[in-house]
């Protein structure tokens, strides 16, 4: 028997949801959602201007609202931002009709990727520690995931490989 279930991708900002997602996406001849450019589309504005002018609140009431019916597709693809599935709803809907893969990567990794970046309006004024705790806090929720794929020792293309050998062996089959 064949599943529609979605390869759903979580994991910490930067560490590669988006691009690895579209990249296999393509290579599984499949639809992809990046559910921050859904975002972005619905309140036509930017992440970034989303937290400025509404704050996070407002942008995390309009995540779910997406998240979830994006998590209601089958057959996708779907990135999700960093902090969707810290959501008790989120978390409750994925395990219905997905697979949830975690990109793991140290925190350094991590804090040396995104720390210099100023679109992310959730870390920008944190300091290296803040972040560690932030990373630290997350990763008891990641862990919920039905898979954690360490990425440190990988380069994109072994990523991409492994995401869609669990696609093809352990989600398709299931
Ligand atoms: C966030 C991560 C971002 C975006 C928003 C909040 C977070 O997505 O949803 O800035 O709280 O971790 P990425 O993980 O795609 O950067």
């Amino acid at each position: 028997m064949t599943s529609n279930k979605n390869l759903v991708l979580i994991g910490m900002m930067g560490s590669g949801k988006s691009t690895v997602g579209g990249e296999l996406a393509q290579k599984l001849k499949l639809g992809f959602i990046d559910t921050d450019k859904e975002i972005e589309k619905l309140e036509k504005k930017t992440i970034k201007k989303i937290f400025d002018i509404n704050g996070e609140d407002y942008f995390r009431k309009i995540e779910e609202k997406i998240v979830l019916d994006k998590l209601n597709l089958s057959k996708k693809i779907i990135a999700l931002g960093g902090g969707s599935y810290l959501n008790n709803e989120v978390r409750k809907y994925s395990k219905k009709k997905c697979f949830v893969i975690w990109l793991h990567w140290e925190n350094d990794t991590l804090i040396n990727r995104i720390s210099k970046n100023k679109k992310r309006p959730k870390i920008v004024n944190l300091s290296k520690r803040e972040l560690h705790n932030l990373i630290n806090d997350r990763n008891l929720v990641y862990k919920q995931a039905d898979f954690k794929l360490n990425c440190e020792s990988l380069n994109k293309s072994q990523i991409i490989e492994k995401l869609k050998f669990i696609y093809e062996n352990k989600i398709t089959k299931s």
